[in-house]
């Protein structure tokens, strides 16, 4: 029989490894011959670490299992779906994952991620050997027919990005995949890379193909170890195999991949420092132009792309642009891998086309705050993402609905904070994060960031209070129109998002605006 057991790390930092051991140990106990294979986490984090069983039927889950709960799962004949407080039915039929639009998720849970056999059996590669058959200019049209705009947060459209690098003449390009994700509260990238590392690979590969880069880096965090062996194990599988390195398939296309570990820096996130990182130096900021289209990685044309925007590639180039560019609402076409962190009942993953609003994600899936309390502030976007109050819980995922609130998207995440929250608190952890990750290569962020703690801590003792509070606003409007790069630039949407809409946190009367 087949059992799978998540190795993602969420569900091993809730016992996953354990769990499997329990598992073999009783079944040899009891003379069964079981077939444990180690997938990645369906996204059901409260459900962790969830076993799920072939049977005739389907994939029969139970969860979330503990070592001390498998004798009696064997007990009640779990291998063949039997009855338990733990079942969960069908795990295709958990609304949850029933109501996603699993896109770029597709496999993710369902197949082995180190099995080349397994991902070819589900449509894998079926997108590089189309655009084998393609030009490199009709890739790139398939991608920007497609819509996919960047999804690491700033949302520009990907296929104009390819476009610049495929129009600009070089001995050598490069293709780099930004795995920094740097953001609290997201985890879109990681589960993707343990859980599908294939994707990614076929969407470099692609990437590469089709503007004559012949060298790919994936710039990983160091903080995702089990990322960095899912990923050395499946680009050594595609090598093998012929899916990377030279003479691609027999087609003479030649693209070599390699794992770069971060060392611990947020903005090495910003794509600018994250090649100067790549090329051994410090993690600074360079000034742009030039963009790294034209000259990126060692000065040569670069396509830098997040994990997501890259993943969802070889889906595009298997069904076709107009496929992808059927889901979604006005400019943002195609899903969102969203990701619902903090006081939340069921935190998790889930993939969405576009329109979905706020409140559907925090209510119908995250299930209301795990405090029971009301949910008062909603963080979306990252650390640098603007906070949204109750009365804007009915907006839809859409880069242009958020930018006209005066927010961000970002890369998915969504954070959320019940009534017990103190938004003043809130506004100074956004100063004292920029404080402490600023690059320092800028005078408002560097020195800015600073002083905006200080200016948050008298607001927040009542010192001086009229005069720091229009003091806070223009210093975030310096950080905002001067900072050379989104952490010093940014840093101002969560303290004014905190201070327009959560007024009586700082000492001001509800709804005044200092
Ligand atoms: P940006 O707007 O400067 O650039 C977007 C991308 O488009 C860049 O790759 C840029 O090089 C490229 N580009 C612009 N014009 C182009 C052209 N004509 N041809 C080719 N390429 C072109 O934004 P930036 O500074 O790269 O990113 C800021 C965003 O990063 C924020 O919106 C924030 O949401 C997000 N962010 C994400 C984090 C994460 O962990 N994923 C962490 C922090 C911020
Ligand atoms: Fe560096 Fe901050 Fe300026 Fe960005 S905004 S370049 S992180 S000092």
């Amino acid at each position: 029989t087949k059992v799978y057991v998540p190795r993602d790390s969420s569900a091993l930092s809730l016992g996953a490894d354990e769990v499997a051991m329990a598992i073999l140990v009783e079944a040899s106990k009891r003379g069964i011959s079981v077939d444990i294979i180690r997938n990645g986490s369906r996204g059901l984090f409260w459900l962790e670490p969830l076993v799920e069983v072939e049977t005739a039927q389907g994939r029969i889950a139970y969860g979330p299992v503990q070592p001390q709960d498998v004798p009696g799962l064997f007990d009640q004949n779990f291998l063949t779906g039997g009855e338990h407080a733990l079942r969960l039915g069908l795990m295709e039929e958990i609304a949850y994952l029933k109501n996603q639009e699993r896109l770029t998720f597709a496999r993710v849970g369902i197949t082995d991620p180190v099995s080349l056999d397994d991902y070819l059996a589900h449509d894998g590669y079926r997108g590089l050997r189309r655009a084998l058959q393609m030009s490199g200019a009709e890739v790139v049209k398939e991608v920007t027919d497609s819509g996919l705009r960047g999804r690491g947060g700033a949302a520009f459209p990907t296929g104009i990005k390819w476009n610049t690098v495929l129009n600009t003449a070089a001995d050598q390009k490069y293709i780099v995949c930004n795995a920094d994700e740097g953001d609290s509260g997201t985890y879109s990238d990681r589960m993707i890379m343990e859980g599908d590392p294939f994707v990614l690979i076929e969407g470099m590969t692609i990437a590469g193909i089709a503007v004559g880069a012949t060298q790919g880096y994936i710039y990983l965090r160091s903080e995702y170890p089990h990322a960095l062996q899912v990923l050395n194990e499946a680009i050594a599988v595609a090598l093998t195999k012929g899916y990377l390195g030279e003479n691609i398939l027999g087609s003479g296309k030649t693209f070599h991949l390699e794992v770069r570990r971060g060392a611990g820096a947020y903005v090495c996130g910003e794509e600018t420092s994250l090649l100067e990182s790549l090329e051994g130096k410090r993690g600074i900021v360079r000034f742009k132009p030039p963009l790294p289209a034209i000259e990126g990685l060692f000065g040569k044309p670069t396509i830098i792309n997040n994990v997501i925007s890259l993943a969802s590639v070889p889906i595009i180039l298997d069904k076709g642009g107009a496929f992808y560019r059927d889901y979604g609402m006005g400019r943002s076409r195609g899903t969102l891998p969203i990701q619902l962190a903090g006081n939340l009942k069921h935190c998790g993953l889930v993939e969405k086309a576009f329109g979905v609003t706020l409140r559907e994600l925090l209510y119908d899936y995250g299930g209301g705050s795990a405090s029971g309390r009301p949910i008062r502030a909603v963080q979306v976007g990252g650390p640098l993402g603007a906070y949204l109050p109750e009365s804007q819980f009915d907006t839809p995922l859409d880069y242009e609905a958020f930018a006209n609130l005066w927010a961000v998207l970002g890369h998915g995440g969504i954070v959320a904070f019940d009534d017990t929250v103190d938004m003043a608190h809130m506004a100074r952890y956004a100063m004292e994060f920029c404080a402490i990750e600023s690059c320092g290569k800028c005078t408002p962020c560097r020195i800015g960031s600073t002083r905006g703690v200080e200016v948050v801590d008298k607001i927040i003792a009542g010192t001086d209070h009229a005069a720091n509070v229009q003091l806070l606003r223009d210093l975030s409007d310096t950080m905002l129109n001067g900072s050379l790069c989104a952490l010093g630039g940014m840093t101002p949407y969560p303290v004014l998002s905190a201070l327009n809409h959560f007024p009586e946190d700082f000492g001001l009367k509800k709804n005044q605006q200092a």
